[in-house]
Parts: structure tokens; C-alpha cells; sequence
């Protein structure tokens, strides 16, 4: 795991409260992770999520992870637990305007405490959010806590790739995303592990490097005036971003982050 200093839930919920929030939604759209819709339908899909359960997503956001998996694969109940109350309202907001209210409900809390009951949700899930959060160990056997014994654990996640990320390369990109910390592959998979979960799937989706592309490539040539306008038009701090997008884009295509996809099991 690579970690810096001085990055907390205070600086997340900042970016998902403020202007870095909506623009991240600009450019990802409504589910804010890489791949959007392709990307949960393919994680819905190999954790064998069928119609009826109930599942918990841990860092919900708005809840568009939620909506999705109500409205695509008829889950009967969602319970979204995040901790900025900003996009906590706004999901109980949306919800509500897709009259999905009686099968969708928010609870605002950190996910390493969210006081869910044990062993009461057929899957837990989370899409490219967990590597906000500090204590990976606690997250992980939160997820494995309220779980039911025979569940699944579902989640992609924002990991360091193949190649090793250098000191100086994970500071940076770390502060710019507001990531305390980045697991790998083996991170994950012996958290998941050591918290009694057999392993189903962990792998790259490799979609980081060809996202990222799109994601530039519409600030550069279709968003502009868009991502302007929600950061005051200020030139110097759009200027700034996309540096940091075309680092991170160079550290995509290196193969030194990528997209995880986790899928385990919690034993009986
Ligand atoms: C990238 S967004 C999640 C996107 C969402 N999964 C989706 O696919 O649309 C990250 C979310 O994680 C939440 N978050 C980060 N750390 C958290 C924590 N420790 N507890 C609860 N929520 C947290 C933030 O508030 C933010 O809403």
C-alpha cells in the first residue's frame, strides 16, 4: 500500500461537496467511476447479483449504484451508506424523483462505522470509492461484518497497478485525487481473505487507461466551457487540473494504477 500524509474524510467530503465533485460527475456522468454503466453491469453480472436480494453499498454517493441496480437487475432493497451529507441529500432528492424512494435508503455516516446490522445484506458493494478511505482493514471487515455468511463482497476499486508507482509519482497523484492511501491487487485480496471471504475474482478491468483518454478528451474538446463554468472560470485552476488528469493518464498507461474488480465470498 502506498500512503501520504495529511489526506482525510475532511478533504473528501470538501471535493464531494464543492465544485471538484460536480466536475467529476461532468465529465464520468451520473455513476461516478470508470465505465460507467458497462462497468456495474459487468460487476453485477460475475457477482451474480439476481433479483430480490438486498444489497449495501459502502460510499454511495448519490446512490446512482444503487438506482442502477434496482432498475437493472430488480435487487428489492438498497441501503447506501456515505459520509458527505451534501450527496446524501441529493440522492434522497433523486430517489425520490424516480420514484424509488420504498427501495433505496441513505444512511449518512463513515462507512468503517456505519451501525448496519450483522449479517443482514445479501451483497455489499462499492464502485472506485474505497480508495478514499483510510483504514482499508476496517472497511473491509465492515463489508465482511454486515454481509450475510454465504454473501458477497462486490466492488472495483482505483488500485496500483503491475507496476510499482514511485514515491514521488504516489504523492502526487495521491494529493491531487485526495486518496490517503492506494492498495494493490494483493492488498485487497489478503484483506479479503484474512476477514474470512473466499476469493471469486480479482483483476485488472483495464478500462483506466482508455477512460482517462475519454475523460481528457472531452474536457479538451466538448466540455470546456462546462468545466469552466463550475470552477468560476478560473483558467489557472482548469489549467492545473488537467495537468494533473494528463499525469495520471501517463501513470494509466503505464500499467502503475488501474482499475480493480473484487469479487468474494463470505464463508459460511
Ligand atoms: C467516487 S464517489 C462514489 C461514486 C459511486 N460509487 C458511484 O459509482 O457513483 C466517492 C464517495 O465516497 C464517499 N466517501 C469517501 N470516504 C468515505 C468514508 N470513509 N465513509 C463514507 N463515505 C465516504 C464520498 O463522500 C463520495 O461520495
Amino acid at each position: 500500500m502506498k500512503s501520504v500524509s495529511n489526506v482525510g474524510l475532511d478533504n473528501v467530503q470538501t471535493v464531494y461537496s464543492g465544485p471538484e465533485g460536480d466536475l467529476w460527475e461532468l465529465i464520468m456522468g451520473e455513476q461516478i467511476h470508470i465505465g460507467g454503466f458497462a462497468s456495474s453491469n459487468a460487476l453485477a453480472k460475475e457477482a451474480g447479483i439476481k433479483a430480490g436480494m438486498s444489497g449495501v453499498d459502502l460510499c454511495c454517493c448519490n446512490g446512482a449504484g444503487m438506482r442502477f441496480l434496482v432498475r437493472m437487475f430488480n435487487v428489492r432493497k438498497m441501503y447506501g451508506v456515505d459520509a458527505t451529507p451534501s450527496v446524501v441529500q441529493e440522492g434522497i432528492k433523486r430517489v425520490k424523483q424516480e420514484g424509488l424512494a420504498d427501495k433505496i435508503h441513505f444512511t449518512q455516516a463513515d462507512v468503517c462505522g456505519s451501525g448496519l446490522e450483522s449479517n443482514s445484506a445479501d451483497f455489499v458493494w462499492g464502485e472506485d470509492a474505497w480508495c478514499y478511505v483510510v483504514d482499508k482493514e476496517k472497511l473491509i471487515s465492515e463489508a465482511a461484518r454486515i454481509v450475510k455468511p454465504g454473501g458477497i463482497i462486490a466492488f472495483t476499486d482505483w488500485i496500483e497497478g503491475n507496476l510499482e508507482l514511485a514515491t514521488n509519482e504516489a504523492e502526487r497523484f495521491l494529493k491531487f485525487m485526495k486518496f490517503p492511501n492506494i492498495n494493490n491487487m494483493d492488498d485487497y485480496c489478503c484483506l479479503l481473505k484474512k476477514n474470512n471471504c473466499e476469493l471469486i475474482t480479482a483483476k485488472n478491468t483495464n478500462l483506466f487507461a482508455p477512460c482517462v483518454d475519454l475523460y481528457l478528451n472531452m474536457l479538451n474538446m466538448q466540455l470546456t466551457y462546462d468545466a469552466l463554468k463550475i470552477i468560476n472560470f478560473d483558467f489557472d485552476l482548469m489549467q492545473a487540473m488537467a495537468a494533473e488528469m494528463v499525469f495520471m493518464q501517463h501513470l494509466a498507461h503505464k500499467g502503475k494504477i488501474a482499475q480493480g474488480m473484487f469479487i468474494a465470498r463470505k464463508r459460511n
